[in-house]
């Protein structure tokens, strides 16, 4: 049992094992700021998740705070990040940080904004000087190299505004006819440019052109400079979306932006390279475009496009999403519908088992019962045996009258109760140690022996009858003896074996036999008996101590007539022989007289078909009598060889049924059919006599007279 749970735990294991995900990677994505720039860029990380396994993306936004952004950092690496994205807010202070992620074994990509230290993994995003240059060139061409120019910065000590400030002066210095009025710091939002005009001091009446370092700060001086209309404003970004970049380009608001790309598809697939060890590049410059109003509305246009196709994008991962949910949960169901399946197995088998070792019990149990009942049984008979021989010949001498006659039976009856008293408590002693030893079921050891009972009836003598006894016990023979000696003439055997060739010979008139024997039992030897011509007529009484009903059936299957049980009195012994003899002489009356069977519609069953047996073997004899008359030398012996059975058994048999001897048999036929012949025919008396068989006319017509009361000469 517990073997069988084992295997059930290790096969959900496995089945679980075998659904297990590949390994998932944890990106984290450190913000400096948030603002629609990085809402772009981190919207585009996001979709590029959509064509790559196995990313999780963790966004955090610092709000323009270095300190924010170092104790995010730090959290990232608390949180097992496998990879680190970010644009620090200023290039030294948190530098220290991104070194820390570094040295710690985390893979780091600095985009858009720089560290000022070399311990990062790849970095991704536009040249910021060479922005500043190109958007300096470009205001110098529109005021063909004359004219009065503001500069707005961005974050004070974050890596584009450095770098786009440099740009921008080196431009402006090949235009001398330029003039760089100021430049103000901002820090990239559109109050910082308004703010900081503001606090100027100078005169910024006569700008003609302001440079902001990004779009917004641009749209800030357009609304803060004293004579705005004057001048024109340029920005960087060039972010899509009403309200943004572009659409300033193109509602002239801006006169010109430059595209600061976001390209979050190129930043994570440069992450995913990373991740996976596939190459890639340390550095990774990102191209920008100009956009004036010549292209703004193109630009928007194809933006718009973008958008939709993103959105759509994103419809079609969120239905993949939820397929990839439905299915799942099948697997789910999958794996469940699986276990259970396993776990019914299971049961089943164990269920099967159980009912297996129920029913082997049962049959076990089944068995000790049977034994137990023929171990029973054969102590009962065991027991029964002596108890007869002590109960009757005690019961005999107690009834017996004549004294003198007691005292000789005495002395025999006495030594049979003497050894029968020790033969059961020797038996007694066996048994209690048998059960002391737990040995019920060995009938064995037990001797085997037979049983008898009751007083000596005087039912008048029967003394022509012969009785054949059949036992292996000398005991219980004697005791019958003793029994029946004063009415039958009493024969010995001591097995079925025995009792068989004795009752060939001697053709008795009734059989007694023990049924539990040794070489032939009684029912084997009863049904000899009734099987052989010769002894079929024999009256059997089976005397046993299997009482059980289905031992008596037995009995009688085996052609038995009476079947009486152990410990039996005298009496009804005495009885049933008398009996089952005095239904013999009213079956002989039967086929003296006529061999129509249907007289003996008053006989049980039993007695009927043996009737209708023995009738058949009458209508044999006397039709090869009746066929053979004529022949004078007509024998017995002939006779006999005929019906199979010799002259002794033929002579028992025939007087048996009929109460006459074959060779009156035989007289009474011819003197029949003399008769028959005289009343018939012509013939004289001697002719008639020859033709029956008879060899002297005179002996003939004295036999006649006999028979008739008339002399043959009357008829
Ligand atoms: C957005 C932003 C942009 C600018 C960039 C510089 O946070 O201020 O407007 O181009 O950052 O890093």
């Amino acid at each position: 049992m517990h073997k069988v749970l084992f295997c059930a735990i290790l096969f959900i294991t496995f089945l679980s094992a075998c659904t297990k995900q590949e390994k998932t990677y944890k990106i984290a994505v450190s913000q400096c700021s948030q603002d629609i720039w990085r809402d772009k860029l981190n919207t585009e990380l996001k979709i590029g998740t959509y064509f790559q396994d196995g990313i999780e993306l963790q966004f955090a936004s610092a709000d323009d705070s270095d300190e924010k952004q170092i104790e995010q950092i730090r959290q990232f690496i608390a949180d097992s990040i496998d990879l680190l994205i970010v644009a620090p807010n200023q290039v030294s202070t948190v530098s220290p940080a991104i070194d820390e992620v570094f040295d710690y074994g985390i893979p780091v990509i600095v985009f858009d904004r720089k560290t000022n230290s070399e311990k990062f993994t790849a970095i991704i995003g536009a040249d910021n000087h060479e922005m500043g240059r190109l958007m300096g060139e470009y205001i110098a061409t529109r005021l063909k190299g004359q004219g009065r120019v503001l500069e707005i910065k961005g974050l004070k000590g974050s890596s584009p505004a450095i770098e786009r400030h440099e740009g921008f002066v080196k431009a402006l210095s090949a235009y001398p006819g330029i003039t760089l009025v100021a430049s103000l710091q901002g820090d990239w939002t559109e109050e910082s440019a308004i703010k900081a005009i503001k606090e100027y001091k100078g005169d910024l009446t006569n700008i003609d052109f302001v440079f902001g370092q990004n779009d917004r700060m641009a749209v800030g001086a357009s609304k803060a400079l004293p004579n705005p209309t004057r001048a024109k404003y340029c920005g960087i970004d060039a972010l899509p979306g009403e309200g943004n970049g572009i659409a300033c380009v193109r509602d002239s608001i801006l006169d010109a932006s430059y595209i600061y790309p976001t390209r979050g598809d190129e930043v994570l697939q440069l992450a995913v390279n990373i991740l996976e060890g596939k190459p890639y590049k340390k550095e990774n410059p990102l191209m920008g475009a100009l956009v004036t109003r010549d292209n703004a509305n193109v630009l928007l246009m194809q933006f718009e496009e973008m958008k939709r196709q993103g959105e759509y994008l994103d419809q079609l991962h969120s239905r993949a999403d939820n397929y990839l949910h439905q299915l799942g949960n099948q697997r789910a169901i999958t794996w469940l519908a699986l276990c259970l399946v396993f776990l019914l197995l299971v049961l089943f088998v164990v269920i099967y088992r159980y009912q297996l070792q129920k029913a082997r019990i049962v049959d076990e149990r089944n068995k000790m019962e049977r034994e137990q009942l023929d171990f029973y049984t054969q102590v009962s008979h065991e027991l029964r045996t002596p108890l007869t021989l002590i109960e009757g010949p005690l019961n005999q001498l107690a009834t017996t009258n004549d004294i003198q006659k007691a005292s000789t039976e005495a002395t025999g009856l006495l030594a049979i109760v003497q050894r029968n008293t020790h033969q059961l408590s020797e038996i007694i002693n066996k048994m209690l140690d048998m059960q002391v030893k737990g040995k019920v079921g060995d009938n064995q050891t037990i001797e085997k022996m037979d049983v008898a009972s009751a007083p000596l009836p005087d039912k008048g003598s029967h003394m022509d009858y012969t009785v054949l006894i059949v036992d292996d016990n000398a005991d219980v023979r004697a005791y019958l003896r003793s029994i029946l000696q004063d009415q039958y003439q009493i024969n010995e055997a001591a097995d079925g074996q025995q009792g068989l060739a004795l009752a060939n010979e001697i053709v008795p008139d009734l059989i007694v036999s023990d049924v539990m024997m040794p070489i032939m039992n009684g029912l084997e030897f009863c049904h000899r008996v009734k099987d052989n011509t010769a002894t079929s007529h024999i009256p059997v009484i089976l005397l046993t101590a299997r009482a059980m009903s289905h031992h008596q059936i037995e009995g009688y299957e085996s052609g038995a007539d009476a079947y009486i049980t152990k410990p039996f009195s005298a009496d009804l012994l005495q009885a049933r022989i008398s009996n089952l003899l005095a239904s013999r002489i009213k079956l002989k009356a039967l086929f003296t007289a006529t061999t129509n069977t249907e007289e003996s519609n008053s006989q049980n069953e039993k007695t009927n078909e043996q009737v209708v047996k023995e009738d058949a073997f009458l209508k044999k004899f006397h039709t090869f009598i009746d066929n053979n008359m004529t022949d004078s030398d007509l024998s017995v012996e002939t006779i006999g060889a005929e019906l199979g059975l010799s002259r002794v058994q033929l002579y028992r048999k025939v007087k048996a049924l009929t109460g006459l001897s074959p060779v009156e048999l035989l007289r009474k036929a011819r003197l029949q059919k003399a008769k028959e012949l005289i009343k018939g025919t012509d013939k004289t008396i001697a002719e008639v006599a020859y033709e029956v068989g008879f060899t002297a006319p005179s002996y003939f017509t004295k036999c006649f007279k006999e028979e008739f009361g008339i002399s043959p000469s009357d008829l």
